[in-house]
């Protein structure tokens, strides 16, 4: 794909090639993301970060990464505070942000919110997470995080086992790390559900078709054994149409450290997208695992930064310009990888 200028909607954009150049340049990336180098590729340039439904990560490290190339953030949290709430709608919001920035992030709980926003935005947009649609820069990140552990292992993402748990009907997260992953080859998928939270059967069969082996269960121990990669998953009870219905899915797949010694690899992977919901009646990632050495939550949300300094790097064509730039930073940098 031409990254230059274009929207970042859904994962269908990328080929195999495009992930890896998004990678090769995240790569490049990690200096400045560990505060060893400075650069200043987009001074001046300001990042419009438009998050309508609660965010943490995904909002922050947009902003960090856009300000770790040099550029300012303007930021809009919560439809209440924005014009939508008057009534304005996503065509007239788009034409006159876009008129203030060089390129928008934008959450909503809406599918296909941003992608109609992003048709009336005169600079790119890229799409931080619509209702229960897709998340792009969440499934490079993960699939970024997947490559560089399984190689830790002397693995590769074609051929791996990953099990995905819980929540896969309204996960955003899961729904384009599968699209992502369908590009790569013979992978074995383990969809870990309660029945009415399956994976959509469109994702079921766009893995079949293009040759990956796909097995459902309602059952944690026997579906994450042999797995390289645990990918666990919150219950979205934001898209439930009741909290009392979303309530009855909570807590019914907790991976904690006995069932991991129980049933894991001793090197399996565990993943998950966060925030873990860590009240008492959900727990579905339990707090002893904080020191097992396979638990990449935290690498996760560190690639993050990493992945989306790439993007706005081949989408704004800087990457070539970063290395020329830079300079070695002058504070105290503590050590964060
Ligand atoms: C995910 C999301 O918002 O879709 N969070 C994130 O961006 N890291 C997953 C979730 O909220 O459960």
């Amino acid at each position: 794909m031409n990254f230059v200028g274009s929207h970042i909607l859904s994962v269908d954009q990328f080929v195999r090639a495009d992930i890896e150049r998004v990678f090769t340049v995240a790569d490049m990336m990690r200096p400045y993301a560990l505060r060893q180098k400075v650069t200043r590729v987009l001074e001046g340039a300001i990042l419009g970060n438009m998050f309508f439904e609660p965010s943490t990560r995904t909002r922050v490290s947009f902003g960090c990464a856009w300000n770790l190339l040099g550029g300012e953030v303007r930021e809009t949290t919560g439809i209440k505070a924005s014009a939508l709430a008057k009534g304005e709608s996503f065509y007239d919001t788009a034409r006159v942000l876009s008129g203030y920035s060089d390129l928008i992030v934008m959450r909503h709980e809406k599918s296909g919110s941003v992608a109609e926003f992003a048709a009336a935005s005169r600079v790119p947009v890229i799409n931080g997470g619509d209702g229960a649609n897709e998340h792009p820069s969440q499934a490079l990140l993960d699939l970024y995080t997947i490559s560089r552990e399984l190689a830790d292992h002397g693995k590769t993402v074609d051929g791996m086992t990953i099990a995905l748990v819980g929540d896969l009907r309204y996960g955003r997260a899961v729904h384009s790390l599968c699209k992502l992953l369908a590009a790569y080859q013979g992978i074995h998928f383990s969809l870990i559900s309660p029945e009415a939270l399956k994976l959509p059967d469109a994702y079921v069969e766009l893995l079949r078709n293009h040759g990956h082996q796909v097995f459902e269960s309602d059952a944690l121990p026997t579906g994450i054994q042999q797995a390289d990669i645990v990918y666990v998953t919150r219950t979205q009870e934001e898209r439930f149409d009741t909290l009392e219905e979303a309530q009855r899915y909570k807590g019914i797949f907790r991976l904690n450290q006995a069932i991991y010694t129980e049933f894991c690899e001793p090197n399996t992977v565990i993943m998950h997208p966060l925030p873990r919901d860590s009240r008492a009646d959900a727990n579905e990632l339990d707090n002893d695992l904080n020191d097992n050495p396979n638990l990449a939550i935290f690498r996760q949300t560190d690639n993050g930064v990493l992945i989306r300094m790439a993007l706005f790097a081949l989408i704004l064509e800087v990457s070539d310009q970063v290395e020329a730039s830079s300079r070695a930073v002058n504070w105290y940098t503590a050590k964060r990888f």
